[in-house]
């Protein structure tokens, strides 16, 4: 298979994090382009990562013939445009998580895509953790009888870049950050099946000084099989990343710790370099991960959807599955503020970003 060639779009931290995972795959995929608006980032983030071309707009980008995939890690607000202007380049497209902000952008991105005979492919990593991949698999050979609870979890102290935190351009705050996680997880691993309502209670715990958004978030799905889907968010959990899951049936059940249950822990009285995304100190008692790309899945996504462009491989996430979370946040945030579930369907027409039905709900 000849090299997919990407170019990213935006050169901070996820972006990071794709670079890295290609190059965990040379013989399937290259980086030949960054496009981000900041000349010394962009130009920084290409001599990091060898790629050959940087770019400060996203449209010189897409003008370039020998992108093949575009790979947006730009803040939520920029998602549907420049998945519509990828798409209208004749530019396949990988659109990290969440999709976009509302449910008509949602539509226009997949059909923008559709039209133009491009992929718009989903970039939810969690469906290739090795660790959940596993546990997915015992699932689905019968070991834990019915499955009729799956929880995730996404807990950390609070996102790195100022955007997350400003409601405008994020579309809302852990819910939307980590939610979109827990919710495709769930969906996910009991087989896609339909959403028949979402509760969530919500609140602003600790950063009310710093954000409008939401920093702690349970949330409950009712799966249209009659499963359970338990989804944690927080923004408030110190000591680096936290991603669990749980998973319960007739016959058994698994419990998987991403980070902390693969890493070592540690004692050092002097600290060290890095143990985990956003852990604050590395001295005392710590959980330095390994391979830390590798358990979230992002090389294996990385193959999967480059295998997607080869035509080798079906997408198993795309514009459809960002949709089904999209539709699922919504319900999460009007369900929050209506104090009751939201049956879903639930596609209320002209909302701007999706915490505003918390605040203001239909
Ligand atoms: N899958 C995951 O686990 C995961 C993890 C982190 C972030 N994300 C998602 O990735 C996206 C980016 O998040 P991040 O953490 O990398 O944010 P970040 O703030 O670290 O980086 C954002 C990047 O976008 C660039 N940018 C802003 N406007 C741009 C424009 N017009 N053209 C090109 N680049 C532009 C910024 O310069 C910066 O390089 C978000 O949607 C986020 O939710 C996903």
């Amino acid at each position: 298979m000849s090299q997919v060639r990407i170019g990213i779009l935006g050169s901070r931290f996820q972006a990071d994090c794709i670079a890295a995972a290609v190059k965990a795959l040379p013989e399937e995929t290259e980086v030949v382009a960054v496009a981000s608006p900041t000349t010394a980032h962009a130009a920084g983030f290409a001599t990091r990562h060898g790629i050959p071309r940087a770019y400060t707009d996203h449209r010189e980008l897409l003008r370039d013939p020998a992108v093949e995939l575009v790979w947006i890690t730009v803040p939520n607000r920029l998602h549907a445009q420049m998945t519509i202007d990828a798409a209208k380049a004749g530019k396949h497209v990988v659109c990290e998580k969440p999709l976009c902000l509302t449910i008509e952008e949602a539509d226009a991105m997949i059909d923008a895509c559709r039209q133009a005979g491009v992929l718009l492919l989903y970039a939810e990593e969690l469906f290739f953790a090795p660790k959940y991949v596993k546990a997915k698999q015992l699932a689905d050979e019968g070991a834990f009888g019915r499955v009729h609870l799956v929880k995730q979890g996404e807990k950390h102290s609070g996102p790195h870049s100022a955007w997350f935190w400003d409601v405008e351009q994020s579309g809302g705050g852990a819910v939307m950050d980590l939610a979109c996680h827990g919710i495709a997880f769930c969906w996910w691993f009991l087989g896609k099946p339909t959403i028949a309502s979402v509760y969530s209670q919500m609140a602003t715990q600790v950063h009310h000084e710093r954000t409008q958004g939401d920093d702690e978030a349970v949330t409950i799905i009712e799966f249209g099989n009659g499963a359970t889907g338990m989804v944690e968010s927080s923004w408030n959990r110190l000591g680096g990343m936290d991603d669990c899951i749980e998973v319960f049936g007739d016959k058994g059940q698994t419990y998987a710790d991403l980070l902390m249950g693969n890493a070592l822990p540690t004692y050092s009285e002097v600290g060290f370099g890095y143990a985990v995304e956003k852990a604050a100190t590395t001295r005392g008692w710590s959980y330095p991960v390994f391979e830390e790309h590798w358990n979230y899945g992002f090389p294996q996504e990385v193959r999967h959807f480059a295998r997607c462009v080869r035509g080798k491989e079906t997408p198993i996430s795309d514009g459809e599955t960002g949709r089904v979370v999209q539709e699922a946040l919504y319900a999460a945030y009007a369900s929050a503020g209506l104090g009751r579930k939201v049956m879903l369907p639930f596609r209320p027409k002209g909302i701007a970003k999706p915490i505003d039905l918390w605040r203001a709900p239909p």
